[in-house]
């Protein structure tokens, strides 16, 4: 299960404002991947290009043989069945109970018989922990809560690629802590492939097998997860320590001025911090596309930082 997206030389505009240009990068099959940007730089606008909900004006964006920026709307239909995409906003109907949300896309999409669409659906209201509030309209519920009905009503229909649009915004550390644990379990349960869009430093660090970062109207990098976090690439490393110093401002990009006083002044930066162990499925059992911790850095003659890959480290252990 999962299946590799494979995304090359993909631009888009609207009207004339250039969004991002030139974006490559492969989702490998059954792993993790987070993206990360600051904010209006293009994230949900390049998950939206994924499902083909929004048109690139270049480039491909190959699922299974199928280019889905240039393909049919008929072909579309059946690729977008592959899809389980939590929106930004978590998208649910506003006079529908959870229940009905989370059935909405079985109903739509399958002849399953209302009892089958009722096992499946607690099934999934199960696993995100929303049990006792399936008669709930979405106003009635917590933001919280909305995000984890959201992202049941991603499951129902056992997609092969999660599109989770910024599904910790707005959670209090204890509960985002719960959703990343949900993501490595359906991760390991499901084997999807996973693109996770968030401003969480920690699950960015913890989570993924594959990091990328979206700055300034391009991909500034795309890669392993320990590649980006052992990066001196002064925007990444900005972004992945939550740094103010680097080049991005509070306006999103500095200006040449500022960054010529920030290094005329001799700015130090702190050393990068340990790389954490990534987080585990709770079953106790390593991920499927678990590789070995420090692997990555070895490989490239990259020394981790001090004190990486210690257990101590790991945000489960912390959180
Ligand atoms: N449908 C649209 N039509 C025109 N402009 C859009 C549309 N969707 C998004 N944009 C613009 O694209 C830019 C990137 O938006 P978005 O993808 O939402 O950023 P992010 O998710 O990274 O915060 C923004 O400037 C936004 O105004
Ligand atoms: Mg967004």
């Amino acid at each position: 299960m999962g299946v590799e997206v494979r995304v090359e030389g993909l631009t888009k505009s609207f009207g004339g404002q250039l969004i991002w240009r030139d974006v490559t990068l492969t989702l490998p099959e059954g792993e993790i991947n987070v993206m990360l940007g600051p904010s209006g730089t293009g994230k949900s606008v390049f998950l939206k290009c994924l499902v083909g909900l929004l048109k690139p004006d270049k480039g491909h964006i190959y699922i299974e043989g199928n280019d889905v920026a240039t393909c049919s709307e008929r072909k579309l239909y059946e690729i977008r069945k592959l899809f389980g995409v939590l929106f930004q906003d978590g998208a649910l109907f506003g006079s529908m109970n959870l229940y009905d949300n989370v059935a909405f896309p079985l109903r739509e999409h399958t002849k399953k018989s209302e009892s089958e669409v009722r096992r499946i659906v607690m099934e999934k209201i199960d696993m995100v922990g929303l049990q006792g509030a399936e008669t709930k309209l979405p106003g009635e519920i917590s933001g919280g809560m909305r995000k984890r009905a959201g992202l049941a009503r991603a499951l129902v229909l056992d997609p092969e690629i999660m599109l989770l649009d910024e599904p910790d915004s707005g959670l209090d550390p204890v509960r985002t802590a719960f959703l990343n644990q949900l993501i490595v379990d359906l991760s390991q349960d499901t084997g999807a492939t996973f693109l996770i869009v968030t401003h969480d430093i920690n699950t960015a660090r913890t989570v993924p097998d594959n990091i990328g970062l979206l700055y300034h109207r391009h991909l500034a990098m795309f890669g392993p997860r320990e590649m980006l976090l052992s990066s001196e690439q002064p925007v990444v490393r900005q972004f992945l320590n939550a740094q103010r110093f680097g080049p991005i401002g509070m306006a999103e990009e500095k200006d040449a001025d500022e960054l010529a006083a920030e290094a005329a002044a001799g700015v130090e930066l702190p050393p990068l911090p340990p790389i954490p162990l990534q987080l585990t499925p709770s079953d106790g059992y390593a991920r499927d596309t678990q590789r070995p911790p420090g692997e990555w850095c070895a490989t490239y003659g990259i020394a981790p930082p001090p004190g990486s890959f210690q257990p101590t480290v790991t945000a489960g252990a912390m959180s």
